[in-house]
């Protein structure tokens, strides 16, 4: 569904991907799991087209995007759900949803919200409040339901766990877990990785900038170095 190939993208004269490659399957979870820095969400935000990137491909079932504007990927189907949420924090919970579908012409609203309402109950009850407002962990819940009102094929997951607690990044991996059998296929990017990687199919290691370590979720979990690095055990 998704590949990437040989991606380099820079900050100014400093490259922060130094040719990355990473396939994603259609109906797969895959995790992309790293340290601090390594180059997860500078690698998502250019699947999503807000990074640019200076050489290489990203080609989405069968197109070539990399020059494609950001609404652009998102109407073929690539939502992503950003880093710290970014929310429009006075506004309701119900009009931040609405505002996930800004590129789609003639959307029934109801007929989206229903969806994101029965994975995220806590949402409906909470819908006239205003997103300022929320928990963090219902924060992560409508930032998630603000990408699914797009109507993407494939969702970009930066860091849904942080800063919650054990509870809720159960809460949030159980969702993630619900949308993949939807249909749904997702990337998801995690400095937790015992928990990525337990619901994912596949996982990616990124240090500073390169993929140093790929294979079957299972296969990393029990890989001693991943283990060492990333497990803590
Ligand atoms: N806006 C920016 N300007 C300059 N350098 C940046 C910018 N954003 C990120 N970088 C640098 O690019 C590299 C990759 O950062 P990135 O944010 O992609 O990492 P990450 O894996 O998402 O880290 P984290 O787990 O902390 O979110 C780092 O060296 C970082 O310092
Ligand atoms: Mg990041």
């Amino acid at each position: 569904m998704l590949s990437v190939e040989d991606l380099k993208s820079c900050y100014g004269r400093i490259e922060a991907l130094h040719g990355v490659s990473v396939e994603v399957r259609a109906g797969e979870i895959v995790s992309l799991i790293g340290a601090n820095g390594a180059g997860k969400t500078t690698l998502l935000r250019a699947i999503s087209g807000v990074q640019a990137v200076s050489a290489g491909r990203i080609v989405f079932e069968d197109r070539p995007i990399e020059a494609l504007a950001a609404h652009k990927r998102v109407a073929l189907g690539i939502a992503q759900v950003p880093e710290g949420r970014q929310l429009f924090e006075p506004i309701s919970v119900e009009d931040n949803l609405k505002l996930g579908a800004w590129t789609r012409r003639d959307v029934d609203f109801k007929a989206e919200l229903d969806p994101v309402y029965e994975l995220f109950p806590v949402l409906f009850q909470r819908r006239h409040a205003a997103a300022g407002t929320l928990s963090g962990g219902q924060q992560q819940m409508l930032a998630i339901g603000r990408a699914l009102m797009a109507g993407p094929r494939l969702l970009l997951l930066d860091e849904p766990s942080m800063g919650l607690a054990p509870i809720l990044v159960e809460q949030i991996l159980g969702a993630v877990q619900r949308l993949k059998q939807t249909g749904l296929t997702v990337l998801l990017v995690e400095q937790n990785a015992s928990a990525a990687l337990a619901i994912a199919d596949r996982g990616y290691v990124v240090e500073t900038g390169r993929v140093v370590a790929s294979g079957a979720a299972a296969e990393l979990l029990a890989d001693k170095r991943v283990r060492a690095a990333y497990l803590g055990v």
